[in-house]
């Protein structure tokens, strides 16, 4: 390949980096949304506990009626997209049917009747959401409170669910903002870096070798041996310089010898035919 220095320096460089930027974003991408499921569980066990202490309030306080003020509270909460209650059949048995949106509506909603809670993510086209089912049992104790003394059902009944739908779509896309923007921090860090780098090799290592190879032609095209480079010991490439230095001393005096060699044998031979 008829490439310079510096350009497969940077080939080298950019390939490095590409490979940091992509293997960097896809770690932060997973940990952020781990993080953020991580956090979003936490506050869905606290919201559905909260949710049915305060359900449980109005059942002993008779208040019945002012459930739906209560949802509409949780549904307010941040990221909440759906909180309700799925009630179960031995309630409607009890009570009657209760409101439109009691009524089990899905998979989650079947499964938390059945007695079997979900914390599941699910996405749905470009929307990703995170469903939380808390099955509620008949309990002679819970925290105090004796369900069975209203609710006449065998312990252990699941009386119904608490159901909650957070959306992940706002959270995702900060996740995806943030790998953006340290994504192009990166890249700007890493093209001044390459600007550095293409200076440092302009003027430490392809200046001097350019330096190195005008002074070989003048040599040899011009046989002018006279010329010498600036060099220290402080590189590699000075040292080369150095070595130049030498080489074209010693040409130059091995030339001089054969010149002296040379005029020597001029005069002899001169001598020689002037004699009578
Ligand atoms: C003081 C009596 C009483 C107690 C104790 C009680 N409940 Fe209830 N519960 C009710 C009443 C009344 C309703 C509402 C019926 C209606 O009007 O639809 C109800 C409704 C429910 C519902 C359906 C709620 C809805 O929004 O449709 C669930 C689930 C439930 N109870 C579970 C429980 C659990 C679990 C316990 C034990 C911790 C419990 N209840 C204790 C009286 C009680």
């Amino acid at each position: 390949m008829r490439l310079s220095i510096a350009a497969k320096i940077n080939f080298f460089l950019l390939f490095i980096f590409s490979m940091v930027l992509v293997f960097s974003a896809a770690y932060q991408a997973v940990r952020e949304r781990d993080l953020i499921l991580t956090l979003i569980k936490e506050q869905s066990r606290e919201q559905t506990e909260a949710y049915f202490d305060g359900l449980n309030m109005l059942m002993l306080t008779g208040k019945m009626e002012a459930r739906d003020t209560l949802r509409s509270k949780f549904m307010d909460h941040a990221h909440v997209e759906d909180a309700r209650i799925v009630r179960g059949a031995a309630v409607n048995k009890q009570y009657g049917p209760g409101r439109e949106t009691e009524a089990p509506k899905d998979r989650f909603d079947a499964l938390a009747l059945a007695g079997k809670g979900s914390l599941e993510v699910v996405h749905d086209d470009m929307h990703s959401r995170l469903v939380v089912t808390r099955p509620l049992l008949a309990k002679k104790d819970f925290r105090g409170t004796d369900c069975t003394s209203c609710h006449q059902v065998p312990e252990n009944t699941v009386l119904g669910a608490v159901r909650f739908d957070y959306s992940l779509d706002t959270l995702f896309t900060r996740v995806e903002q943030n790998i953006l923007t340290s994504a192009l921090s990166l890249t700007t860090i890493f093209g001044l870096g390459l600007l550095l780098t293409l200076w440092v090799i302009r003027t430490w290592i392809v200046r001097p070798l350019n330096q190195l190879t005008r002074s070989i032609e003048e040599a040899t095209d011009h046989h002018d041996f006279g010329k010498r480079l600036e060099g220290d010991e402080g590189d590699e490439i000075g040292r080369v310089a150095l070595a130049y230095n030498q080489m074209l001393d010693s040409v130059e005096r091995q030339l001089g010898k054969r010149a002296d060699a040379q005029a020597e044998q001029d005069k002899i031979s001169q001598s020689e035919s002037t004699r009578p």
